[in-house]
């Protein structure tokens, strides 16, 4: 079975990679990584949220940003289904002063909480893995619409598209030929970054994304465009 086809579609990248996945996440986007998270964690505590839930959390560094910049309390859980990846974000809020960071082991598909226990909902560089040609997309968001309050927020950071046709060629090339070639070499998975190179490439223009999540029950989506829309953030509303 491909990991396409399976019940974890994408899972055996995301354990074979984390040992690297900060380095090669800064060299790819010039370092830009950092600023757009934190634009994003601006972003979600724009709302004033208490429950955070940081989806897909990773190496920790959204759920890190979000509970270093706010100025009020706040309860963060960060959920990931790659064990290699939370032992990094575990290490890392253990040296920041960040102590209300739970992290959870768990799947996108079936998340381990309550309905509409969260305010807001944060995913940064990971929608387009539980979206793009993902056989569980419609799971995935049907979830995230689950978990969050009504009048709770949804906040995207993700890869997108520019809309100058020049300016976005260019980006193909550059996250298919350098993007796709720097990562598969510095980690040792070829197929991984390929798979980011090809999905960067094939992903939801603003408008197909804004779509996407209101047919999934958002009533409001808003767009901000970063770095001439080769990424951008996304904030929906319940
Ligand atoms: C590209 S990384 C993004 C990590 C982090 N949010 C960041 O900003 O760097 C995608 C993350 O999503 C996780 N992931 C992908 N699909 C998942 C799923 N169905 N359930 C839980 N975690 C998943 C992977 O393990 C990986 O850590």
């Amino acid at each position: 079975m491909t990991d396409a086809e399976g019940s974890r579609p994408l899972y055996g990248m995301f354990t074979d990679i984390p040992p690297h996945y900060d380095l090669i996440n800064h060299l790819i986007t010039w370092g830009m990584d950092k600023k757009w998270r934190k634009k994003a964690a601006q972003t979600c505590l724009s709302f004033r949220p208490r429950q955070i839930l940081d989806l897909c959390c990773g190496t920790g560094d959204m759920a890190i940003e979000i509970a270093g910049l706010a100025d009020y309390p706040v309860e963060i859980r960060g959920l990931d289904y790659s064990q290699p990846m939370l032992d990094i974000a575990t290490a890392k809020a253990a040296t920041s002063q960040d102590k209300n960071i739970i992290f959870v082991s768990g799947e996108a598909g079936k998340l381990p909480f309550p309905d509409e226990f969260f305010d807001c909902v944060s995913i940064s560089f990971a929608f387009r893995n539980l979206t793009y040609k993902n056989p569980l997309a419609v799971r995935h968001l049907a979830e995230i619409i689950r978990v969050l309050k009504k009048g709770g927020h949804c906040v995207i950071a993700e890869s997108s598209q520019p809309t100058n046709g020049l300016i976005r060629a260019c980006y193909h090339f550059y996250m298919r030929q350098y993007a796709g070639r720097i990562g598969g070499w510095l980690s040792g998975n070829k197929a991984a970054y390929r798979y980011l190179g090809e999905s960067a490439a094939g992903f939801y223009s603003p408008v197909e994304l804004s779509k996407l999540l209101v047919k999934s029950g958002f009533q409001k989506t808003d767009y901000h465009p970063l770095f001439w829309g080769a990424a951008g953030i996304y904030s929906a509303t319940k």
